[in-house]
């Protein structure tokens, strides 16, 4: 029956964590997989996710099904969160925000209702962008192609060809967007960049959808929001996924939201419909538990004021690993630069080796990294930070 079934080629990050999981050798370090572990090479539990965790189990009641569209408390803590609290948008009623299963859930949803409204839509994603939004967008059905983003010449963005790529765009375009941290690169656009899109977003009609999975690890929470409150404050209607993921370090537990801006309450409110609708034929509705610990999180002052500052000692801990990554690198690679380390935001830094490269860090010195030479700084602690740079050394020296 299932002779024609093809095996799986895997996928480049999830089956590469799993590989090094199964990696006998001691010493193994996992630069791989979008993971932030502190600097005893643990997922941290922070301690203000753990409070709204045992408040939640304590009030745990009856588990009906949550409507399809999430928890509402869940919903209007996500739209503070993004947008800021009492953002006029959030008053007029015209964001619709559904409860997600984790960011992806969001693009998924997000990308269906794309396809069913704008099916002559092509989504246009920056070149390189996470293995999985491709995957995501093709699988509802859309055509992708890819805008001018990472520049490896001067380790920046190409802005002037993203934004000469964007003006020829027709209209009614999916633009896929990184709200903060680019994954896979760590180059973001600048406040000022992104201020220069605007006009362009609304002279093309164009159609933005930000993926804000790192809110928190570029410069701070509020500051991370910087691209979604800018479009809402100037009236373009976009989409924005976002996650729980590592800013509380909920992985498994698959906290996040779509959200999707729009001109009136009234079309909010029958986007929201239809979002409802690609839900239940999907999934049916979110599961209950991760929702009320984030939201208890963002709700509870004294809970919020510990995430803030537990979110600002994991973005300083990167930073740290970050300069001595460096450090290390120069020191032993003198004519090179590797200023980039020090200027990529968030967990990834686009380290520039070569597939061949990945493969012989992984199989002669167990660093794992993505062989489109993506590393996870976050996986980076003081026990380890050494033997990679040396082990990178080797290999760019080779
Ligand atoms: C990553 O990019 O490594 C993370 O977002 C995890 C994932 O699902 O790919």
């Amino acid at each position: 029956m299932f002779e024609h079934v093809d095996a799986y080629a895997g996928d480049p990050i999830l089956s590469l964590n799993e590989a090094f999981q199964k990696d006998p050798r001691a010493g193994k370090i996992n630069l791989s997989i979008g993971i932030y572990f502190d600097n005893e090479g643990r997922i941290p539990m922070l301690p203000s996710v753990r409070a709204a965790e045992l408040a939640v189990v304590e009030a745990a009641g009856a588990r009906p099904y949550l409507p399809m569209e999430g928890a509402a408390n869940f919903r209007s803590a996500v739209q503070g969160l993004l947008f800021g609290e009492g953002h006029p948008a959030i008053a007029a009623g015209r964001i619709a925000t559904i409860q997600g299963v984790g960011s992806s859930g969001g693009l998924k949803v997000g990308a269906d209702l794309l396809k069913r409204y704008f099916p002559d839509s092509k989504v246009y994603l920056s070149d390189p962008t996470w293995d999985n939004h491709r995957a995501v967008f093709e699988g509802s059905g859309h055509v992708c192609e890819t805008y001018p983003y990472y520049d490896p010449a001067t380790g920046g963005v190409r802005f002037e060809a993203l934004l000469a790529f964007f003006q020829q765009l027709p209209a009614r375009s999916v633009v896929l967007m990184h709200a903060c941290c680019h994954n896979p690169t760590g180059v973001d656009l600048t406040a000022d960049q992104w201020r220069a899109l605007v006009p362009v977003f609304r002279e093309r009609q164009l159609l933005p959808f930000l993926d804000l999975a790192y809110q928190g690890y570029g410069d701070g929470i509020d500051e991370d929001a910087f691209a979604p409150r800018l479009l809402a404050d100037e009236g373009v209607s976009f989409l924005i996924a976002n996650s729980f993921s590592k800013s509380m370090s909920l992985y498994g537990e698959r906290c996040g939201a779509l959200s999707v801006v729009c001109p009136d309450a009234d079309q909010a409110a029958r986007v929201l419909g239809q979002m409802k609708f690609m839900i239940r034929r999907n999934y049916s509705n979110p599961p209950m538990h991760g929702g009320q610990v984030v939201a208890k999180v963002l709700t509870d002052p004294k809970l919020r004021a510990m995430w803030f500052a537990e979110v600002a000692d994991m973005r300083e801990r990167i930073q740290a690993m970050r300069r001595e990554l460096h450090r290390v690198l120069v020191a032993k690679l003198p004519g090179r630069n590797f200023d980039y380390f020090l200027t990529q935001r968030g967990m990834f830094s686009y380290t520039g080796l070569t597939a061949d490269q990945a493969d012989r860090l992984k199989n002669d010195h167990a660093v794992y990294i993505l062989r489109s030479g993506r590393m996870c700084v976050a996986g980076l602690n003081t026990r380890n930070v050494e033997a990679t740079a040396e082990a990178m050394a080797a290999v760019l020296g080779a």
